[in-house]
């Protein structure tokens, strides 16, 4: 599932940044350009971000 449009970043792409060690959505931003562009994925990314580190 796209969860940011603007740059094209899915849920998976997301968990698997969360894997490589990212904490926070300005993290996601960096590496994946995540809610750099209008911000609507931002409180999604979030909580997938949250979800996939509490998961291990
Ligand atoms: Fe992510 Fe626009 S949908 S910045």
């Amino acid at each position: 599932m796209y969860v940011c449009l603007c740059h094209g970043v899915t849920d998976r792409d997301i968990r698997e940044a969360a894997e490589n060690g990212a904490s926070s959505v300005r993290q996601l931003g960096k590496e994946l350009g995540v809610g750099t562009q209008c911000g609507r994925c931002a409180s999604m990314a979030r909580s997938i971000l949250k979800e996939a580190r509490s998961s291990d």
